[in-house]
């Protein structure tokens, strides 16, 4: 451990690295020690209007990027500075299971004047974000997240390297967030959605304008931060090529639409070939389309090259451990509640439960395997546990009508197959979307020790009750 002080120095150190574009999020720069504070503040949204208050890092939205590189040990002060508890949970980094930022699972909260240190390696690249696992309903929401990016030993050439935190605020007609969070009627149903999408911490939209030249490869790093939003982007006149779903290498192939369920991450490249001058929309298609996410605009300058560059876009992969499917242990989950689905969607204290009593009673709406639980509080009975080093192969059934993004953190696992087909790339992900009805099967090597949240990342269904852990030991 390094003393707080010799840690502020390294901070104040890489304070000078500081260098971004109106385009781009805010980053603190690339270093070993980051502090950050979560705090109240007030940002403008809407330009001329007042300024709406967040709760957030370092005083602004979406908090700093966090930069390292592959095999580097991050250091990151966090101190609370808001009137209530936090801990800070470092999404999809595979971390040791005390650096997971859990209260009441991983750590003990962080009180309003304290601080934490967390300190961990980072054995894998790739996208990543980081955002409260306290209260996550309402804390996320506020304005709690940021980018943290993990870049490769070796990157693949590109001439620009661009993140976007895709998020979504509710504003009322006093231009203030509307605190209603938690709300029974958000948790049982689609979640609680914003009415205005954000990319970087501005209002999408027309507005939204993204310069590139002609000629140009752009890698894009989306992060959904939304806690409830499913996007789907298009993009008007060019190819989407993924290259890693959740920081891990996948394939390049190209897509038609970026399904990005609350919590995912994509990799684009994005040969940007139109000519100087021509403008072209990133639309939002998803379920609760937003229309016009942003607008590509080419500068007047001339093409910087007039055929797409020719070297790899092929990311060099992380080292994951293969699932054994043979051997692996296999489990289904069922998800079951909601509003329109079963009447009794689990047991409590042995009894069935029927939906609407847990909603009136307990404040909970949905179950896995039959259970339903309060955030953390009641966390440390494990709904499956493993071995270190062994095989696991769940199948995830979603009886309910609703999309779930289901997270499990310190692992990645791969995507086998939707509704018992197999997917084509089986891609590596921390988070994976199950549509209504549908069931998906991962498998992955329990070999992080330790109790990890599995949970749903729309993050009222999580409160609702969409949540459990997984002990490896
Ligand atoms: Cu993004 Cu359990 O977290
Ligand atoms: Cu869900």
């Amino acid at each position: 451990m390094i003393s707080r002080r010799s840690l502020l120095k390294s901070v104040s150190a890489v304070a000078g690295l500081t260098g971004f574009s109106a385009s781009q999020a805010k980053s603190v720069g690339s270093g070993a020690a980051f502090e950050l504070t979560a705090g109240l503040f007030e940002q403008e949204v809407h330009p001329g209007r007042a300024k709406v208050r967040f709760w957030g890092f370092n005083d602004q939205l979406p908090g700093p990027v966090l930069r390292y590189k592959k095999g580097d040990v991050a250091r990151l002060m966090v101190n609370n500075a808001l009137k209530v508890d936090t801990a800070v949970h470092w999404h999809g980094l595979r971390v040791p299971n005390e650096m997971d930022g859990v209260p009441f699972v991983t750590q003990d909260p962080i009180k309003p004047g304290s601080h934490m240190l967390y300190e961990f390696g980072l054995p894998d690249s790739g996208t990543y974000w980081y955002h409260p696992h306290q209260s996550s309903y309402e804390q996320v929401p506020r304005g709690m997240y940021g980018a943290f990016i993990v870049e490769e030993r070796n990157p693949i050439e590109v001439d620009k390297d661009v993140v976007w935190v895709l998020s979504d605020v509710k504003l009322g007609a006093d231009g203030q967030q509307v605190e209603d969070y938690g709300r029974i009627l958000d948790l049982a149903n689609a979640g609680r959605i914003g009415n205005q999408v954000m990319v970087n911490g501005k209002p999408a939209g027309n507005s939204n304008t993204f310069a590139v030249r002609s000629g140009e490869r752009v890698r894009l790093r989306l992060i959904n931060a939304a806690s409830a939003r499913i996007f789907g982007l298009m993009l008007a006149g060019h190819v989407l090529t993924v290259i890693a779903y959740d920081g891990q290498a996948v394939e390049p192939h190209a897509v038609e639409r970026v399904n990005l369920g609350p919590g995912m991450r994509v990799d684009l490249i994005i040969d940007c070939m139109q000519v100087s001058g021509s403008t072209f929309s990133l639309t939002d298609a998803g379920g609760r389309g937003a229309g016009v996410i942003a607008r590509l605009e080419y500068t007047m300058e001339k093409p910087l090259r007039s055929k797409a560059m020719a070297s790899s876009i092929r990311l060099t992969p992380n080292t994951l451990k293969e699932p054994d499917i043979e051997r692996a242990q296999d489990h289904y989950i069922l998800f079951q509640g909601g509003m329109r689905g079963a009447p009794v969607i689990g047991k409590i204290d042995g009894q069935p439960a029927k939906i609407n009593e847990l909603m009136e009673k307990h404040g909970l709406a949905w179950t896995m395997n039959y259970s339903a639980q309060h955030e953390h509080a009641l966390m440390h009975d494990p709904m499956l546990g493993f071995r270190q080093g062994e095989s696991v192969l769940l199948h995830l059934i979603n009886e309910t009508d609703f999309a779930h993004p289901m997270h499990i953190h310190g692992h990645f696992f791969k995507v086998l197959a939707v509704n018992g087909v197999r997917t084509r790339f089986q891609e590596w992900r921390d988070t994976v979307l199950m549509g209504p009805r549908e069931s998906v099967d991962i498998a992955f090597v329990a070999d992080n020790r330790g109790e990890w949240m599995f949970h749903c990342h729309i993050l009222d269904h999580a409160a609702g009750g969409m949540m459990g852990t997984i002990a490896v030991d």
